[in-house]
């Protein structure tokens, strides 16, 4: 499939959702608190690139099409909730909690639908939100940098910042 910088953004986001499941899925009750600061590490990721989305790609969308550009928001604010309550559970995880491990399993379960939710959304804009007969139509996409995608690396590089 011939790429482009949000397909080359998105490649790397799936990369990062699949090592938090899969660090979820090995996680002990002592590695509460790193599975909390990984998952704020993806939300950031994933608020950033969603921002980036409707501040760039959405207004030119919204011209080509407004039922497309409306349904892009809604299913960023639907996942945006998601993520939410996601955080909201692991904030709560401590090491010391006598269900800590029912709660990890809880929050692997429910990070694994997320997952698959937020999959779907990548591919959709990918096949037909941000399709590449689309994408034609619309201007360069400034300030993509897929270079510099890896947040693991460099955050403040990363192409889905200002
Ligand atoms: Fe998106």
């Amino acid at each position: 499939m011939p790429s482009n910088a949000l397909t080359v953004i998105h490649k790397f986001i799936r990369r990062e959702l699949f090592d938090f499941a899969e660090r979820l899925f090995r996680a002990e009750p002592q590695d509460c608190s790193a599975i909390s600061q990984a998952l704020e590490d993806v939300t950031a990721l994933l608020f950033q690139h969603a921002a980036m989305e409707e501040t760039r790609l959405h207004p030119m969308l919204a011209d080509a099409d407004r039922t497309l550009a409306d349904h892009l928001l809604h299913d960023h604010h639907r996942l945006h909730d998601d993520l939410e309550r996601l955080r909201a559970a692991a904030s709560t995880l401590t090491a010391n909690e006598v269900d800590c491990t029912e709660r990890l399993l809880q929050l692997h379960l429910d990070w694994n639908r997320f997952l698959a939710a937020y999959l779907a959304h990548l591919d959709e804009e990918e096949r037909s939100l941000f399709a590449p007969s689309l994408i034609s139509f619309l201007p360069s996409l400034p300030g993509l940098r897929p270079c510099a995608v890896s947040l693991r690396v460099a955050p403040s590089c990363c192409a889905c910042g200002p």
